[in-house]
């Protein structure tokens, strides 16, 4: 329990008083909490309760209508997604998303992208060395990423029709090849079975703990989130119901209540 978190004084991401609206129905009301580099932090909370949308707001699909984030001390409210990609957000999607018609390899460059190499534009418009020394440094990041998930073996497979499990690690995998310093993982074990979700939790253990992630992984199987998690936080109807260790969170009577109650 905390034995990974970091010293640094500003937390990796920041959630202000968010709050999400849909027509006349608040999907999310002043949602506050931050996560400090080389934390895993569990969200959980009943269907329904705002967690994806919560990933989207921060993840920069959808503007929130109130409330800030903040990524490592800047505010990134209005940042297109991309840029928060650049800046060192990730994601992964409640229904995997792969490209199908790549391969395993082939989905892992393509995640990676061209920052200009400090080359700059014009050592990019003639595809200066520091172009062919990006693309070496990328395919040297892919061959550990896919070592890394236990992928080296299939990188040449066809991405299509790919086992869940498998794909799963393909579209974690992904979102490993820029070093993310946050990583927002979006329920990565449903659909694994108990082998796969062990094996899945001890690799986002070590990205936490060698790279000093800050994750934050939306779960319903609420087993492992207890004993993967430095922290919990849950949602209920689009509000903070509960923040804290997941012995605290766990014997927390409106956590009984409203959420684990209605799930044993
Ligand atoms: N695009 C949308 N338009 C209207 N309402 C939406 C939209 N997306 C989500 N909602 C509503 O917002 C609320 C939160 O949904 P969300 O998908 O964030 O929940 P969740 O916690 O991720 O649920 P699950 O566990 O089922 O994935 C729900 O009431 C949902 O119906
Ligand atoms: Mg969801």
């Amino acid at each position: 329990m905390g034995s990974s978190q970091s010293n640094s004084s500003i937390d990796a991401l920041q959630l202000a008083s968010v709050g999400v609206r849909f027509g006349g129905i608040s999907a999310l009301s002043d949602v506050s909490f931050t996560i400090p580099a080389g934390q895993l932090c569990g969200l959980i909370g009943a269907n329904g309760a705002g967690k994806t949308t919560l990933f989207d707001v921060i993840s920069g699909i959808r503007t929130p209508n109130s409330g800030t984030i903040h990524l490592h001390g800047k505010e990134i409210t209005r940042w297109s997604p991309h840029k928060r990609a650049r800046a060192g957000l990730r994601r992964t999607f409640q229904r995997v998303q792969v490209f199908s018609w790549l391969s395993i390899e082939e989905n892992l460059l393509a995640a990676s992208e061209w920052k200009g190499g400090g080359g700059g534009v014009i050592a990019d418009l003639v595809a200066a060395p520091s172009r062919a020394r990006y693309e070496r440094q990328r395919r040297e990041k892919a061959d550990q990423v896919l070592e890394q998930c236990g992928l080296s073996d299939i990188r040449s497979r066809s991405a299509a029709g790919l086992p869940i499990g498998t794909a799963r690690l393909v579209e974690l995998g992904r979102a490993l090849m820029d070093d993310p310093s946050v990583l927002l993982l979006d329920e990565p074990a449903s659909g694994l079975d108990s082998a796969e979700s062990e094996r899945f939790g001890d690799l986002v253990q070590q990205v936490v703990d060698e790279h000093d992630t800050a994750v934050l992984l939306v779960e319903h199987d609420v087993g492992f989130v207890m004993e993967r998690c430095h922290r919990v936080v849950v949602l209920n109807l689009g509000q903070v119901l509960a923040d804290g260790s997941p012995q605290e969170v766990r014997d927390d009577p409106l956590v009984l209540d409203a959420y684990l109650g209605a799930r044993p």
